[in-house]
């Protein structure tokens, strides 16, 4: 058996590890520098919630001693043939790269990498970091060559929370290398570690741009779609009824509207593109459309129900999308910033979420109690929880604004308020 490093075990990291040590090849060190995530996984328990099939493969893993977690990387590395980095570039707000995580990982990888070892990166990155930056840091540190002592891929990483584990086995692997070798290296590993379609391309720059271009593309679609959206509604036409018949035809694939793109992915690698010397095309513009939707449903809010000074508006849902729980870049914090700026009273509500993590942002976190007080109600994401929302509590609530275009319009119009989607009256 093989020995395997996977170097963070957060949300993607921790199933690829448990994956990788379920397939029957590897014995999977898991690196951490978290402390408590390391104990976890040395109990068989996944520290990450909402995975369906995680839970049992860490504790499988566990059992037969093939997923063991430590804090100690370079030690792990040095025990090890193969060496997985998905530990997460971060940006600033003007979207500024800060690699701080990632740089001691890797430093940490150089202090114990041996001869032969393949180390593959499957964080996002700006195109030509895994070879620019990150090899020649294992090359400086360690005195081994790139290419000749050491291995190097790059394999992004495309799966969709919640569905990892599904996503894992299901979406083909985009799989580079260096040289010859480490391209070899690099397919073998992930078709024994994955058992999934392998996709090779010829550089580590090109894999590296796929992960990039996928997240633009989503963005600039999104953006056209919420343009579309905010001139179908200056015309009184649903949206909605455009998209569905405008993509019947086989060339159209118009992405949904809505009021804004949250989330850790979307929202931040077009900055890799953007701030690499594209700063005047179509992505910039994208992200500046997507982000003004918080403002737009706000203005729309507005003209429907009068000044917002003092008057009680509740957003449903703190994540940036339904079902997950994670706030990074969620829209509503736009929609926050938006009302408050109108001196609107603010109240939160999300499931996933207490009254404590609500009110970190500055907001009112919402109990069914304060129902009959509320104004106008912003959906921002769309919880499984909301499908039975009851209406008739929210007694003098005049407009429903649909952030998602998902609500059943009746459901809201039988109690007298108004119905807004975003390009739908
Ligand atoms: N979360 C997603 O939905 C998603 C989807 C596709 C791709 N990705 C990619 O996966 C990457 C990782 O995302 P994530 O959601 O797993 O992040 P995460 O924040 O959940 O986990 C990162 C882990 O890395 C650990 N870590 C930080 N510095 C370290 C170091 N120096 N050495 C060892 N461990 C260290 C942290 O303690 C944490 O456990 C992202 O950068 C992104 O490129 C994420």
């Amino acid at each position: 058996m093989k020995n395997v490093t996977v170097v963070g075990l957060g949300k993607i990291g921790l199933p690829l590890a448990a994956i990788f040590a379920n397939c029957g090849h590897f014995h999977v060190y898991g690196a951490d520098i978290n402390k408590l995530v390391v104990d976890q996984v040395n109990q068989g328990i996944a520290h990450v919630s909402n995975e369906p099939g995680l839970d049992e493969l860490v504790a499988k893993a566990h059992q037969a001693k093939t997923l063991e977690a430590t804090v100690n990387t370079a030690d792990a590395v040095s025990k090890s043939e193969v060496v997985v980095v998905i530990v997460p570039v971060l940006t600033r707000e003007n979207g500024q790269i800060y690699y701080q995580y990632i740089d001691s990982a890797v430093e940490e990888i150089a202090k114990g990498i041996k001869k032969g070892t393949l180390v593959t990166f499957e964080t996002t990155l700006p195109a030509g970091d895994t070879r620019n930056r990150f090899g020649k840091t294992i090359e400086k540190i360690s005195g081994l060559t790139m290419g000749e002592d050491f291995y190097l891929s790059y394999s992004p990483e495309r799966v969709y929370s919640n569905r990892i584990i599904k996503d894992l086995s299901s979406y083909p692997k985009v799989v580079s290398g260096y040289n010859k070798t480490s391209l070899e290296l690099a397919t073998d590993f992930y078709k024994k570690g994955l058992n999934c379609e392998i996709l090779q391309v010829s550089s580590l720059e090109a894999a590296e741009f796929t992960k990039v271009a996928e997240c633009v593309y989503r963005d600039v679609n999104i953006a056209l779609a919420n343009e579309l959206a905010v001139y179908a509604n200056k015309l009184d036409i649903n949206i909605m009824e455009v998209i569905k018949a405008a993509n019947s035809e086989p060339y159209s694939n118009i992405h949904l509207p809505g009021v804004g793109v949250g989330g850790h992915c979307i929202p931040v690698y077009p900055y890799f593109f953007i701030n690499n010397g594209m700063q005047e095309g179509l992505t910039t513009l994208s992200r500046k459309i997507n982000d003004n939707m918080a403002q737009y449903a706000v203005e729309l809010t507005e003209e429907t129900i009068g000044q917002l000074k003092d008057k009680k508006i509740l957003i449903l849902g703190l994540s940036f999308r339904g079902n997950v729980k994670e706030p990074t870049k969620s829209s509503t914090l736009l929609l926050i910033e938006e009302l408050g700026e109108k001196d609107a009273k603010v109240f939160v509500d999300d499931p996933l979420f207490d009254a404590n993590e609500i009110s970190k942002y500055g907001v009112i976190p919402f109990s069914n109690q304060q129902a009959d007080q509320i104004d106008a109600i912003i959906l921002q994401a769309y919880h499984d929880e909301y499908q039975k929302l009851d209406f008739s509590d929210f007694k003098n609530c005049s407009l429903v604004l649909d952030g998602r275009n998902v609500l059943n319009r009746r459901d809201v119009e039988k109690f007298g308020m108004k119905y807004l989607g975003i390009g739908m009256k």
